[in-house]
Protein backbone atom coordinates (compact mmCIF):
# COMPACT_ATOMS: atom_id res chain seq x y z
CA UNK A 1 0.00 0.00 0.00
CA UNK A 2 1.65 2.85 -0.88
CA UNK A 3 -0.86 5.60 -1.58
CA UNK A 4 -4.62 5.92 -0.57
CA UNK A 5 -6.42 7.27 -3.56
CA UNK A 6 -9.37 10.17 -2.77
CA UNK A 7 -11.87 10.74 -5.32
CA UNK A 8 -13.94 14.57 -5.18
CA UNK A 9 -16.20 15.40 -7.58
CA UNK A 10 -14.28 14.73 -10.82
CA UNK A 11 -10.50 14.90 -9.83
CA UNK A 12 -8.69 12.25 -8.05
CA UNK A 13 -5.94 12.43 -5.80
CA UNK A 14 -3.04 9.95 -4.72
CA UNK A 15 -1.66 10.41 -1.76
CA UNK A 16 1.18 8.98 -0.22
CA UNK A 17 1.06 6.13 2.68
CA UNK A 18 3.44 6.54 5.37
CA UNK A 19 3.48 3.61 7.70
CA UNK A 20 4.99 4.22 11.01
CA UNK A 21 7.46 2.28 13.10
CA UNK A 22 4.34 0.37 15.03
CA UNK A 23 2.90 -0.37 11.54
CA UNK A 24 0.58 2.74 12.44
CA UNK A 25 -0.88 3.77 8.76
CA UNK A 26 -0.85 7.47 7.87
CA UNK A 27 -1.59 8.73 4.72
CA UNK A 28 -0.41 12.60 3.63
CA UNK A 29 -3.19 15.18 1.81
CA UNK A 30 -0.89 18.15 2.09
CA UNK A 31 -1.33 18.05 -1.70
CA UNK A 32 -5.14 17.30 -1.54
CA UNK A 33 -5.44 21.17 -1.31
CA UNK A 34 -3.50 22.33 -4.41
CA UNK A 35 -4.96 19.10 -6.76
CA UNK A 36 -8.50 19.63 -5.52
CA UNK A 37 -9.24 22.78 -3.74
CA UNK A 38 -10.55 20.85 -0.78
CA UNK A 39 -9.57 20.43 2.70
CA UNK A 40 -10.36 18.10 5.33
CA UNK A 41 -12.22 18.43 7.92
CA UNK A 42 -11.38 16.85 11.52
CA UNK A 43 -12.84 18.63 14.97
CA UNK A 44 -10.74 17.68 17.63
CA UNK A 45 -7.81 16.31 14.92
CA UNK A 46 -8.92 13.26 16.54
CA UNK A 47 -7.97 11.53 12.86
CA UNK A 48 -4.96 14.01 12.29
CA UNK A 49 -1.68 13.59 12.39
CA UNK A 50 -0.14 16.88 12.54
CA UNK A 51 3.74 15.13 12.82
CA UNK A 52 5.99 12.64 12.64
CA UNK A 53 7.21 12.06 16.06
CA UNK A 54 10.18 9.41 17.57
CA UNK A 55 9.36 10.34 21.35
CA UNK A 56 6.02 8.97 22.64
CA UNK A 57 4.56 5.54 21.47
CA UNK A 58 0.74 4.74 22.71
CA UNK A 59 -1.26 2.46 21.64
CA UNK A 60 -4.97 2.96 23.23
CA UNK A 61 -6.51 -0.59 22.41
CA UNK A 62 -3.95 -2.15 24.10
CA UNK A 63 -3.13 0.12 26.91
CA UNK A 64 0.79 0.63 26.07
CA UNK A 65 2.25 3.44 26.45
CA UNK A 66 6.11 4.04 26.00
CA UNK A 67 9.15 6.86 25.99
CA UNK A 68 11.73 6.31 23.30
CA UNK A 69 10.82 2.24 23.06
CA UNK A 70 11.01 2.15 27.14
CA UNK A 71 7.54 1.03 28.29
CA UNK A 72 5.98 2.97 31.19
CA UNK A 73 6.11 0.31 33.89
CA UNK A 74 9.65 -0.13 33.55
CA UNK A 75 10.80 3.14 33.66
CA UNK A 76 8.36 4.20 36.46
CA UNK A 77 9.68 1.23 38.68
CA UNK A 78 13.62 1.61 37.90
CA UNK A 79 14.20 5.22 36.72
CA UNK A 80 14.39 8.44 38.24
CA UNK A 81 12.09 11.83 36.70
CA UNK A 82 15.87 13.48 35.63
CA UNK A 83 16.85 9.84 34.26
CA UNK A 84 13.63 9.68 31.83
CA UNK A 85 13.92 13.54 31.48
CA UNK A 86 17.04 13.28 29.98
CA UNK A 87 15.49 10.48 27.84
CA UNK A 88 12.78 12.18 26.24
CA UNK A 89 15.31 15.33 25.78
CA UNK A 90 18.30 13.79 23.96
CA UNK A 91 17.08 10.21 22.78
CA UNK A 92 19.05 7.82 25.26
CA UNK A 93 19.05 6.90 29.01
CA UNK A 94 22.09 8.36 30.65
CA UNK A 95 25.52 6.65 31.40
CA UNK A 96 26.12 7.32 35.39
CA UNK A 97 28.46 9.97 34.43
CA UNK A 98 25.67 11.86 32.13
CA UNK A 99 23.19 11.78 34.32
CA UNK A 100 25.30 13.11 37.44
CA UNK A 101 26.37 16.03 35.15
CA UNK A 102 22.89 16.73 34.03
CA UNK A 103 22.05 16.77 37.57
CA UNK A 104 24.62 19.07 38.67
CA UNK A 105 23.70 21.48 36.19
CA UNK A 106 20.05 21.40 36.46
CA UNK A 107 20.95 22.02 40.55
CA UNK A 108 22.90 24.62 39.50
CA UNK A 109 19.70 26.56 37.60
CA UNK A 110 17.34 25.97 40.30
CA UNK A 111 17.46 29.21 41.50
CA UNK A 112 15.17 32.47 40.42
CA UNK A 113 16.94 35.63 39.55
CA UNK A 114 16.07 38.16 42.48
CA UNK A 115 14.22 40.37 40.90
CA UNK A 116 11.33 37.90 39.96
CA UNK A 117 10.13 37.63 43.39
CA UNK A 118 8.88 40.64 42.89
CA UNK A 119 6.45 39.33 40.56
CA UNK A 120 5.12 36.99 42.94
CA UNK A 121 4.57 39.88 45.27
CA UNK A 122 1.74 41.43 42.23
CA UNK A 123 -0.46 38.94 42.64
CA UNK A 124 -3.17 38.30 45.02
CA UNK A 125 -2.65 35.41 47.46
CA UNK A 126 -5.88 33.52 45.94
CA UNK A 127 -3.82 33.41 42.40
CA UNK A 128 -4.50 30.30 40.96
CA UNK A 129 -1.09 28.36 41.16
CA UNK A 130 -1.07 27.84 37.31
CA UNK A 131 -1.65 31.31 36.39
CA UNK A 132 1.03 32.54 38.11
CA UNK A 133 3.54 29.31 36.54
CA UNK A 134 2.43 30.32 33.55
CA UNK A 135 3.28 33.94 33.71
CA UNK A 136 6.62 33.42 35.46
CA UNK A 137 7.63 31.07 32.62
CA UNK A 138 6.45 33.35 29.74
CA UNK A 139 8.80 35.87 31.64
CA UNK A 140 11.75 33.98 31.71
CA UNK A 141 12.28 35.04 27.78
CA UNK A 142 13.11 38.88 29.36
CA UNK A 143 15.84 37.30 31.73
CA UNK A 144 17.02 34.76 29.25
CA UNK A 145 17.60 35.55 26.32
CA UNK A 146 17.06 32.86 23.50
CA UNK A 147 19.65 32.33 21.12
CA UNK A 148 18.93 29.62 18.40
CA UNK A 149 22.51 27.69 18.44
CA UNK A 150 22.17 24.01 20.23
CA UNK A 151 24.12 25.48 23.35
CA UNK A 152 22.08 28.52 23.69
CA UNK A 153 18.58 26.23 23.54
CA UNK A 154 20.40 23.55 25.40
CA UNK A 155 21.12 26.03 27.81
CA UNK A 156 18.02 27.69 28.52
CA UNK A 157 16.33 23.73 28.35
CA UNK A 158 18.32 23.18 31.78
CA UNK A 159 17.11 26.37 33.26
CA UNK A 160 13.58 25.60 32.53
CA UNK A 161 13.76 22.32 34.10
CA UNK A 162 15.71 23.76 37.44
CA UNK A 163 13.55 26.90 37.91
CA UNK A 164 10.35 25.68 37.09
CA UNK A 165 10.55 23.61 40.67
CA UNK A 166 11.49 26.42 42.14
CA UNK A 167 8.89 28.51 40.28
CA UNK A 168 6.35 25.81 41.20
CA UNK A 169 7.11 26.07 44.95
CA UNK A 170 7.24 29.87 45.13
CA UNK A 171 3.36 29.81 43.48
CA UNK A 172 2.45 27.76 46.78
CA UNK A 173 4.46 29.90 48.82
CA UNK A 174 2.50 32.77 48.25
CA UNK A 175 -0.97 31.05 48.11
CA UNK A 176 0.10 30.78 51.55
CA UNK A 177 1.47 33.86 52.52
CA UNK A 178 4.69 32.26 53.82
CA UNK A 179 8.55 33.08 53.25
CA UNK A 180 9.92 31.53 50.01
CA UNK A 181 12.28 28.50 51.17
CA UNK A 182 15.22 28.34 48.29
CA UNK A 183 16.26 25.66 46.54
CA UNK A 184 19.15 23.19 48.55
CA UNK A 185 21.98 21.39 45.85
CA UNK A 186 21.90 18.55 47.84
CA UNK A 187 18.53 17.17 47.57
CA UNK A 188 17.20 15.19 44.37
CA UNK A 189 14.95 17.20 41.95
CA UNK A 190 11.72 15.61 43.85
CA UNK A 191 13.21 15.73 47.16
CA UNK A 192 14.29 19.96 46.50
CA UNK A 193 10.59 20.30 45.15
CA UNK A 194 9.17 18.95 48.83
CA UNK A 195 11.18 20.81 50.99
CA UNK A 196 10.73 24.39 48.86
CA UNK A 197 6.90 23.29 49.34
CA UNK A 198 7.00 22.49 52.95
CA UNK A 199 10.01 23.91 54.67
CA UNK A 200 9.86 26.75 56.77
CA UNK A 201 12.90 28.99 58.48
CA UNK A 202 12.20 28.12 62.02
CA UNK A 203 12.49 24.12 61.42
CA UNK A 204 14.49 21.37 60.55
CA UNK A 205 12.37 19.97 57.55
CA UNK A 206 13.20 16.18 56.85
CA UNK A 207 12.27 15.06 53.48
CA UNK A 208 10.46 11.21 53.59
CA UNK A 209 12.01 8.97 51.03
CA UNK A 210 8.54 7.27 50.42
CA UNK A 211 6.86 10.47 49.52
CA UNK A 212 9.99 11.52 47.42
CA UNK A 213 10.08 8.43 45.58
CA UNK A 214 6.37 8.53 44.90
CA UNK A 215 6.43 11.92 43.60
CA UNK A 216 9.79 10.91 41.29
CA UNK A 217 7.18 8.14 40.24
CA UNK A 218 4.23 10.25 39.56
CA UNK A 219 6.43 12.63 37.71
CA UNK A 220 7.74 9.85 34.95
CA UNK A 221 4.52 8.54 34.71
CA UNK A 222 3.36 12.08 33.31
CA UNK A 223 6.22 13.05 31.51
CA UNK A 224 4.70 12.51 27.97
CA UNK A 225 1.70 11.64 26.22
CA UNK A 226 2.44 12.43 22.63
CA UNK A 227 0.42 14.99 20.55
CA UNK A 228 -1.98 15.75 23.69
CA UNK A 229 -3.49 19.04 23.90
CA UNK A 230 -1.12 21.16 25.72
CA UNK A 231 1.70 18.95 23.82
CA UNK A 232 0.31 20.24 20.43
CA UNK A 233 -0.25 23.77 22.11
CA UNK A 234 3.81 24.24 22.50
CA UNK A 235 4.56 22.71 19.06
CA UNK A 236 1.59 25.10 17.17
CA UNK A 237 3.22 27.83 19.16
CA UNK A 238 6.80 27.16 18.82
CA UNK A 239 6.13 26.68 15.10
CA UNK A 240 6.19 30.50 14.89
CA UNK A 241 9.74 30.54 15.75
CA UNK A 242 7.99 31.80 19.09
CA UNK A 243 11.13 30.73 22.07
CA UNK A 244 11.12 28.00 24.26
CA UNK A 245 9.26 30.10 27.64
CA UNK A 246 6.88 31.29 25.49
CA UNK A 247 5.87 28.07 23.55
CA UNK A 248 6.10 26.28 27.31
CA UNK A 249 4.16 29.34 28.84
CA UNK A 250 1.41 28.31 26.69
CA UNK A 251 1.16 24.96 26.59
CA UNK A 252 0.80 25.43 30.66
CA UNK A 253 -2.30 27.17 29.73
CA UNK A 254 -3.25 24.75 27.82
CA UNK A 255 -3.20 22.56 30.46
CA UNK A 256 -5.10 24.26 33.18
CA UNK A 257 -8.12 23.36 31.37
CA UNK A 258 -10.09 20.86 33.26
CA UNK A 259 -10.75 18.37 30.22
CA UNK A 260 -6.81 17.84 30.57
CA UNK A 261 -4.56 18.70 33.09
CA UNK A 262 -7.49 20.41 35.75
CA UNK A 263 -9.05 17.41 35.77
CA UNK A 264 -6.85 15.77 38.79
CA UNK A 265 -8.21 18.79 40.69
CA UNK A 266 -11.77 18.42 39.45
CA UNK A 267 -11.49 14.34 40.58
CA UNK A 268 -11.00 15.36 43.98
CA UNK A 269 -13.99 17.82 44.02
CA UNK A 270 -16.28 15.37 42.22
CA UNK A 271 -15.46 12.63 45.09
CA UNK A 272 -16.15 14.91 47.41
CA UNK A 273 -19.27 16.06 46.35
CA UNK A 274 -20.73 12.50 46.27
CA UNK A 275 -19.69 11.99 49.81
CA UNK A 276 -20.91 15.35 51.09
CA UNK A 277 -24.29 13.61 48.88
CA UNK A 278 -24.26 10.63 51.14
CA UNK A 279 -22.26 8.51 48.23
CA UNK A 280 -24.75 8.15 45.77
CA UNK A 281 -23.08 6.49 43.57
CA UNK A 282 -25.85 5.64 41.24
CA UNK A 283 -27.29 9.07 41.17
CA UNK A 284 -23.50 10.30 39.84
CA UNK A 285 -23.41 7.75 37.14
CA UNK A 286 -26.69 8.89 36.12
CA UNK A 287 -26.24 12.11 35.54
CA UNK A 288 -22.88 11.21 33.93
CA UNK A 289 -25.08 9.55 31.24
CA UNK A 290 -27.50 12.12 31.17
CA UNK A 291 -26.67 13.77 27.60
CA UNK A 292 -28.75 17.38 29.57
CA UNK A 293 -26.41 17.22 31.91
CA UNK A 294 -23.16 18.90 32.08
CA UNK A 295 -21.75 16.64 34.43
CA UNK A 296 -19.06 14.00 33.61
CA UNK A 297 -17.47 11.81 35.82
CA UNK A 298 -14.13 13.25 36.17
CA UNK A 299 -10.81 10.93 35.82
CA UNK A 300 -13.00 9.05 33.23
CA UNK A 301 -12.35 8.42 29.54
CA UNK A 302 -9.82 9.43 27.19
CA UNK A 303 -9.02 10.67 23.35
CA UNK A 304 -6.73 7.53 23.00
CA UNK A 305 -6.88 4.76 25.48
CA UNK A 306 -10.37 2.93 25.03
CA UNK A 307 -9.36 -0.03 26.97
CA UNK A 308 -7.50 1.13 30.12
CA UNK A 309 -5.18 3.47 31.07
CA UNK A 310 -1.92 2.12 32.06
CA UNK A 311 -0.57 5.23 33.84
CA UNK A 312 -4.10 4.71 35.75
CA UNK A 313 -3.36 1.03 36.99
CA UNK A 314 -0.02 2.09 38.46
CA UNK A 315 -1.28 5.22 40.28
CA UNK A 316 -3.89 3.10 41.45
CA UNK A 317 -1.42 0.54 43.19
CA UNK A 318 0.86 2.72 44.34
CA UNK A 319 -2.32 4.71 46.02
CA UNK A 320 -2.76 1.00 47.99
CA UNK A 321 0.69 0.82 49.02
CA UNK A 322 1.39 4.25 49.78
CA UNK A 323 -1.45 5.34 51.84
CA UNK A 324 -0.98 1.67 53.97
CA UNK A 325 2.51 2.65 54.51
CA UNK A 326 1.37 5.79 55.65
CA UNK A 327 -0.67 4.98 57.77
CA UNK A 328 -3.56 7.31 56.25
CA UNK A 329 -7.09 6.10 55.49
CA UNK A 330 -8.46 8.42 53.31
CA UNK A 331 -12.47 7.80 52.66
CA UNK A 332 -11.54 9.00 48.67
CA UNK A 333 -9.61 6.01 47.90
CA UNK A 334 -12.68 3.79 49.12
CA UNK A 335 -15.04 6.26 47.41
CA UNK A 336 -13.09 6.36 43.81
CA UNK A 337 -12.96 2.13 43.60
CA UNK A 338 -16.61 1.73 44.09
CA UNK A 339 -17.54 4.40 41.74
CA UNK A 340 -14.58 3.27 39.52
CA UNK A 341 -16.28 -0.50 39.89
CA UNK A 342 -20.22 0.95 39.64
CA UNK A 343 -19.34 2.85 36.32
CA UNK A 344 -17.60 -0.16 34.97
CA UNK A 345 -20.58 -2.37 35.18
CA UNK A 346 -22.49 0.38 33.53
CA UNK A 347 -22.85 -0.27 29.64
CA UNK A 348 -22.88 3.07 28.78
CA UNK A 349 -19.12 3.47 30.00
CA UNK A 350 -17.91 0.02 28.84
CA UNK A 351 -19.59 0.79 25.17
CA UNK A 352 -17.73 4.13 25.02
CA UNK A 353 -14.49 2.86 26.43
CA UNK A 354 -14.25 5.06 29.28
CA UNK A 355 -11.89 3.61 32.05
CA UNK A 356 -10.15 5.93 34.62
CA UNK A 357 -7.38 8.01 33.27
CA UNK A 358 -4.47 9.31 34.81
CA UNK A 359 -6.13 11.94 37.15
CA UNK A 360 -8.60 9.57 38.78
CA UNK A 361 -6.33 8.36 41.43
CA UNK A 362 -3.21 10.56 41.53
CA UNK A 363 -5.02 13.20 43.59
CA UNK A 364 -5.56 10.59 46.31
CA UNK A 365 -1.45 10.18 46.04
CA UNK A 366 -1.34 13.62 46.10
CA UNK A 367 -3.60 14.46 48.97
CA UNK A 368 -1.36 11.58 50.93
CA UNK A 369 1.75 13.28 50.73
CA UNK A 370 -0.03 16.59 52.13
CA UNK A 371 0.01 18.02 48.42
CA UNK A 372 -3.02 20.95 48.68
CA UNK A 373 -5.78 20.03 46.06
CA UNK A 374 -5.08 23.98 44.36
CA UNK A 375 -1.20 22.57 43.60
CA UNK A 376 -2.42 19.29 41.75
CA UNK A 377 -1.93 20.40 37.84
CA UNK A 378 1.00 22.24 39.12
CA UNK A 379 2.30 18.75 39.49
CA UNK A 380 0.93 17.61 36.16
CA UNK A 381 2.92 20.38 34.38
CA UNK A 382 6.00 19.61 36.48
CA UNK A 383 5.92 16.27 35.07
CA UNK A 384 5.16 17.11 31.37
CA UNK A 385 7.80 19.82 31.33
CA UNK A 386 10.05 16.88 29.45
CA UNK A 387 7.84 16.19 27.43
CA UNK A 388 7.10 19.44 26.07
CA UNK A 389 10.88 19.98 25.60
CA UNK A 390 11.13 17.32 23.50
CA UNK A 391 8.47 17.62 21.49
CA UNK A 392 9.59 21.24 21.13
CA UNK A 393 13.06 20.27 20.15
CA UNK A 394 11.98 17.93 17.73
CA UNK A 395 9.63 20.01 16.40
CA UNK A 396 12.99 22.80 16.12
CA UNK A 397 14.57 20.54 14.35
CA UNK A 398 12.52 18.43 11.88
CA UNK A 399 12.89 20.03 8.52
CA UNK A 400 9.28 19.15 7.89
CA UNK A 401 8.06 21.88 10.21
CA UNK A 402 5.83 24.69 8.56
CA UNK A 403 4.19 27.08 10.58
CA UNK A 404 1.06 25.25 12.20
CA UNK A 405 -1.74 26.95 10.59
CA UNK A 406 -5.49 24.97 10.46
CA UNK A 407 -7.71 26.04 7.68
CA UNK A 408 -12.01 26.54 7.96
CA UNK A 409 -14.91 25.91 6.59
CA UNK A 410 -16.31 28.98 6.21
CA UNK A 411 -20.04 28.85 7.38
CA UNK A 412 -20.83 32.78 8.19
CA UNK A 413 -22.72 36.04 5.83
CA UNK A 414 -21.68 35.87 2.38
CA UNK A 415 -20.38 38.86 0.94
CA UNK A 416 -23.09 41.96 2.24
CA UNK A 417 -23.53 45.55 1.48
CA UNK A 418 -22.05 47.84 4.08
CA UNK A 419 -24.60 49.94 5.55
CA UNK A 420 -23.34 52.74 7.34
CA UNK A 421 -23.91 53.62 11.22
CA UNK A 422 -27.11 55.68 11.63
CA UNK A 423 -29.27 53.81 8.55
CA UNK A 424 -28.91 50.15 9.71
CA UNK A 425 -32.08 49.18 10.63
CA UNK A 426 -33.27 49.05 14.42
CA UNK A 427 -31.03 52.07 15.21
CA UNK A 428 -32.21 55.69 16.20
N1 LIG B 1 -18.25 10.92 31.66
C1 LIG B 1 -19.36 10.65 30.94
N2 LIG B 1 -19.38 10.50 29.59
C2 LIG B 1 -18.22 10.64 28.95
C3 LIG B 1 -17.02 10.94 29.62
C4 LIG B 1 -17.07 11.08 31.03
N3 LIG B 1 -15.95 11.35 31.72
N4 LIG B 1 -16.01 11.04 28.73
C5 LIG B 1 -16.56 10.82 27.53
N5 LIG B 1 -17.91 10.56 27.66
C6 LIG B 1 -18.84 10.20 26.57
C7 LIG B 1 -19.20 11.40 25.72
O1 LIG B 1 -20.35 12.06 26.21
C8 LIG B 1 -19.40 10.77 24.37
O2 LIG B 1 -20.66 10.14 24.39
P1 LIG B 1 -21.54 10.04 23.00
O3 LIG B 1 -20.71 9.20 22.07
O4 LIG B 1 -22.80 9.39 23.42
O5 LIG B 1 -21.71 11.45 22.52
C9 LIG B 1 -18.35 9.66 24.32
O6 LIG B 1 -18.13 9.31 25.70
C10 LIG B 1 -17.02 10.08 23.69
O7 LIG B 1 -16.56 11.23 24.41
P2 LIG B 1 -15.84 12.48 23.75
O8 LIG B 1 -16.07 13.66 24.62
O9 LIG B 1 -16.24 12.58 22.30
O10 LIG B 1 -14.34 12.00 23.82
P3 LIG B 1 -13.08 12.91 23.59
O11 LIG B 1 -12.02 12.01 23.11
O12 LIG B 1 -13.42 14.10 22.75
O13 LIG B 1 -12.75 13.47 25.06
C11 LIG B 1 -11.99 13.46 27.32
C12 LIG B 1 -11.84 12.84 25.92
C13 LIG B 1 -10.86 12.95 28.19
C14 LIG B 1 -11.92 14.99 27.21
C15 LIG B 1 -13.35 13.04 27.91
O14 LIG B 1 -13.39 11.64 28.08
C16 LIG B 1 -13.66 13.75 29.23
O15 LIG B 1 -14.24 14.82 29.25
N6 LIG B 1 -13.26 13.11 30.40
C17 LIG B 1 -13.39 13.78 31.68
C18 LIG B 1 -12.24 14.78 31.89
C19 LIG B 1 -10.94 14.07 32.16
O16 LIG B 1 -10.85 13.16 32.98
N7 LIG B 1 -9.87 14.56 31.51
C20 LIG B 1 -8.51 14.03 31.70
C21 LIG B 1 -8.02 13.28 30.52
S1 LIG B 1 -6.55 12.28 30.87
C22 LIG B 1 -5.30 13.41 31.27
C23 LIG B 1 -4.89 14.21 30.13
O17 LIG B 1 -4.16 13.71 29.28
O18 LIG B 1 -5.25 15.39 30.08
Amino acid sequence: MDTARISIQDQEVDCPVTVGTEDEVAFDISKLRNTTGAITLDPGYANTGSCESGITFIDGEKGILRYRGYSIEDLAEHSSFLDVAYLLIYGELPTRDELDAFNLEITRHSLLHEDMKKFFEGYPASAPPMSVLSTIVSSLSAYYPSGNSDEEVNLNIIRLIAKLNTIAAFSYKKSIGQPYIYPRNDLSYAADFLHMMFAVPSEEYEVNDLIVRTLDMLLILHADHEQNCSTSTVRMVGSSGADLFSSISAGIGALSGPLHGGANTEVINMLEMIRQDGSNFQKYVAKAKDKNDPFRLMGFGHRVYKNFDPRARVIKKTADEVLGQLGIDDPLLDLAKQLERIALEDDYFRERGLYPNVDFYSGILYRAMGIPTNMFTVMFALGRLPGWIAQWVEMKNDPKTRINRPRQVYTGYNHREYIQIGRRANQN
